[in-house]
């Protein structure tokens, strides 16, 4: 325990909007449990005011430093004190434009400019609004009250007990929270309009800005099903009186789940029926999940440091889909997870830049960088494993003793093992460990001899030109054949008789790991592939793992070609949806290379297969996943250039100018089309329907679709526009995302970064991970040269916070350049 710790914070605030700063004064309870003369909190960005203590009835006056470089304030007292204080600090701040700390957000109303305040804290950013211990374990009181204009209102993570008219400013007083962390208390000051509905005894609202509450139904039935959904799961109520969720027009990440009131981006909140897809409405139903899955994990139970942030956003990655795939068996969730959560995972894991779940963090900047697919998709999958080897409701009965064992306090993830293991009598800790202390996963090699199945594992890694370290994983291993399942725990290698035509390792992909076949046995699969006899999940690891091994370089591309073959009467939606995410990751990859029509031919080929299945318009009754099969498929044929799409996506755009009238799943799609085969009068025509779009769904849409005209002048023009102050920052990176997935676009966008990276780094300020997605971006080069000159460029540029991301990014760039010297190679 640290000597001095905080009890109680009141905390009053007044934001002022005319100079966009805000006044906060602080009485801090605190107990010092060894006598010092010194306290030090966290503080960042803020002026100091005033600084007393009182102290046995006394009021003293410390001495005060500021370390802007530390972000921590130091009182110095002339005596020693111990046991009770209470240190009473006045201070002030700016209201930002950083997305950190407590920061402002702009919007339209009715033609008028307006703003509002709002908070984000997560993970380290708290003390950029008033001083305080800033750390997950440091847990307090919080009685927050907020002075603002009268035609303002003020939101915080409790109820408002008491509301005053002081002349032209109401002074609104809030409920003392629980004992709770620094990161997940919220402040917001604006004008807000709502609607609400209640939840047995919680009251929810759905919150946005003027004009949009009728955005937010879907919303709030999503939030009473999910909220009820997971009193249910844990056994343990949800211990506030209310619950809101807020749309902010300006966030940096997706949501946030601050006690209470969550916060959203808008296109994460709001549905609107007439031009919201199919994928919007099913991410906010995930989201929503999620944010209200860390209600518990995380708020109730929080990791004692940042080291486990992976028992927050495992746990509510893992526990949103759970949620989801209960309320909507139809949008067959679990199959979805292999895509937005397995592929992601694996891919990471794949580096030797990668980390192991559990990793020592220190600074802000090291915290902020874990925020990835190894804390949320990595630990989301050893979740799944886990729950697959110990059972459903010994999971679920070990995860209500943690919650309870250690609610309103802080825990590590040697106490999740403790309650996983005591209830099922499981080796939980040691098989878990191997999954969650060490980097990357395995690769099982398997092949048949004499009648036995020979099964071994190491480390699977892309880039795999020099001998790492053996390494071990305790597997629990699942092998199907013919007519029987095998299970086992694999910790080295392992035979096991074998009298069978064909076997599949890793039987439904519950494991955290890759299989590579010996010929025979891919081509045995092949044929059950092509029966169907082999479940959808299956097909997808077969295809999945193979396309990863193509990439490696352990097997070569034409095989990988042949092997896709046998998807030809594919029907699935993750399969096709995997295939096609691979073939066009080839194309665009390969797109310099001599042989690239070979490849686009290959890929035309495959595509008009699967649309001539589908058609344009949903089919009465159809699964919702085939709209989104749908969608990646007309887009895919009009980069092809294939005449029909193209002149059907036309003659819809053509309907939508005049009519307005467009399917909300054709829209990405149909934008996409028209802007590769569109010219500059096309684009004035998208750049029209971005700047009167009427959700930012649709903006966002239009937004990446500027990144995909073929027109290197026109590509240039959106990259100067991506900068410009019609594009929020919040967005930047959208168009990025799609040019770099532009065979014309994508060799623009590393000399519009170089050339911009100062101007990009002061817009987000420094830590923002925005910023990582923006480097991560030219992870699609496939150049030795070009990973040479953006190491230099980022050596010479540094910024903190992006060290992983950028070792990762150039990682990437050294394999895609390795896969296109073996390739190059085969075809030429
Ligand atoms: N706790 C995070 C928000 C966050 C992310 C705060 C990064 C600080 C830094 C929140 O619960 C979250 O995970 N949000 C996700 C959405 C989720 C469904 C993947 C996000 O913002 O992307
Ligand atoms: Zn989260």
């Amino acid at each position: 325990m640290k000597s001095v710790s905080p009890v109680n914070y009141e905390l009053t605030f007044e934001p002022d909007f005319k100079k966009f700063t805000f006044r906060g004064q602080e009485k801090i309870s605190i107990k010092i449990s060894r006598p010092t003369n010194s306290i030090t909190l966290h503080a960042a960005e803020l002026a100091i005011n005033q600084c007393s203590a009182w102290y046995n009835g006394k009021k003293i006056i410390p001495k005060i430093k500021l370390d802007e470089k530390a972000e921590e304030l130091t009182l110095v007292f002339s005596q020693k004190i111990s046991g009770k204080a209470t240190l009473e600090i006045d201070f002030t701040g700016q209201l930002n434009d950083k997305l950190v700390g407590f920061y402002r957000s702009k919007y339209e109303y009715k033609g008028k400019e307006k703003h509002l305040a709002t908070t984000q804290f997560e993970a380290a950013d708290a003390r950029r609004a008033f001083p305080c211990w800033d750390e997950p374990e440091a847990k307090a009181t919080f009685d927050v009250s907020l002075l603002v204009d009268s035609n303002h209102t003020a939101i915080s993570n409790m109820p408002v007990i008491s509301k005053k008219n002081l002349g032209h400013k109401t002074l609104y007083k809030f409920n003392t929270t629980p004992i709770m962390s620094t990161y997940l208390l919220y402040l917001a000051v604006g004008e807000f309009e709502y609607i609400s509905s209640k939840s047995g005894k919680t009251l929810i609202r759905v919150i946005t800005t003027h004009g949009k509450k009728h955005q937010g139904k879907l919303s709030l039935e999503f939030t009473k099903q999910f909220l009820s959904y997971f009193e249910k799961y844990f056994k343990i109520s949800y211990p506030l009186p209310k619950l809101d969720m807020i749309a902010i027009p300006d966030f940096a990440s997706g949501a946030m789940e601050n006690w209470g009131a969550i916060t959203f981006r808008e296109t994460i909140l709001l549905y609107d029926p007439k031009t919201s897809s199919t994928e919007t409405k099913q991410h906010i139903a995930e989201v929503i999940a999620h944010e209200i899955a860390h209600q518990w994990f995380g708020n109730l139970v929080t990791m004692k440091w940042w080291n486990d942030l992976w028992l927050n956003e495992s746990f509510a990655t893992f526990m949103a889909t759970k949620a989801v795939d209960a309320l909507y068996p139809e949008w067959d969730f679990w199959d979805q997870f292999l895509i937005s959560e397995m592929i992601g995972g694996l891919s990471l894991d794949s580096l030797k830049s990668s980390h192991p779940i559990d990793v020592p963090v220190k600074s802000p900047s090291d915290v902020r960088q874990i925020f990835d697919e190894i804390s949320y998709n990595k630990g989301g999958c050893v979740l799944m494993m886990l729950e697959n080897f110990i059972g459903d409701e010994n999971f679920r009965k070990g995860l209500h003793s943690y919650l309870e064992k250690h609610e309103y306090a802080n825990a590590t993830t040697e106490d999740l093992w403790n309650s996983l293991g005591s209830i099922s009598r499981q080796p939980v800790r040691q098989m878990m460990n191997t999954w969650v202390r060490q980097v990357g996963y395995p690769v099982i090699e398997a092949k048949v001899k004499n009648s036995r199945l020979q099964l071994s594992q190491s480390r699977f890694l892309l880039e795999n030109n020099t001998k790492t370290k053996q390494r071990n994983w305790i597997i629990p291993l699942s092998v199907r054949m013919q007519d029987k399942t095998v299970t086992k725990l694999m910790k080295g290698p392992v035979t096991i008789p074998y009298k069978s035509d064909w076997f599949k390792v890793n039987d439904g992909q519950k494991g955290f790991y890759r299989v590579k076949y010996d010929k025979d046995a891919r081509d045995a699969l092949g044929e059950q592939i092509e029966e169907k006899a082999i479940s959808n999940v299956d097909r997808w690891s077969i295809h999945h793992d193979l396309f990863a091994l193509c990439v490696s370089g352990q097997i070569s591309f034409r095989d990988y070609l042949d092997f896709v073959k046998h998807y030809q009467d594919e029907d699935d939606y993750i399969v096709l949806s995997d295939i096609i995410a691979s073939l066009n990751f080839f194309y665009i990859i390969l797109s310099k290379e001599e042989f690239w029509n070979e490849i686009k031919e290959f890929n035309h080929d495959f595509f008009n297969k699967v649309f001539s299945r589908l058609g344009w318009d949903q089919v009465k009754g159809e699964k919702s996943t085939t709209a989104l099969l749908r969608g990646q498929v007309i887009s895919s044929l009009g980069r092809l250039e294939d005449e029909e799409i193209v002149a059907e996506a036309k003659s819809r755009f053509a309907n939508l100018l005049k009519t307005g009238q467009l399917h909300p799943d054709l829209r990405g799609p149909v934008y996409s089309v028209i802007a590769w085969t569109g010219d500059s009068s096309t684009y004035q025509k998208m750049l029209g329907l971005y700047r009167k779009a009427p959700t930012q769904e649709e903006m966002v849409r239009l937004l990446s679709s500027l990144a995909n005209f073929q027109d290197k002048k026109l590509l240039s023009k959106t990259l100067l526009f991506t900068l410009s102050k019609e594009v929020r920052t919040q967005n930047l990176f959208q168009p990025i995302a799609r040019m770099v997935i532009n065979p014309q676009g994508k060799e623009l966008v590393w000399p519009w970064i170089k050339q911009n990276w100062k101007g990009i780094v002061s817009r987000f300020g420094v830590g923002n991970p925005l910023l990582n997605r923006i480097i991560g971006s030219v992870s699609i080069e496939a150049d030795f040269e070009k990973e040479k000159e953006i190491k230099k460029f980022f050596t010479k540029h540094h910024v903190p916070g992006t060290e992983m991301k950028l070792a990762q990014t150039l990682e990437r760039i050294r394999i895609h350049a390795r896969f296109s010297q073996n390739t190059r190679k085969e075809f030429n």
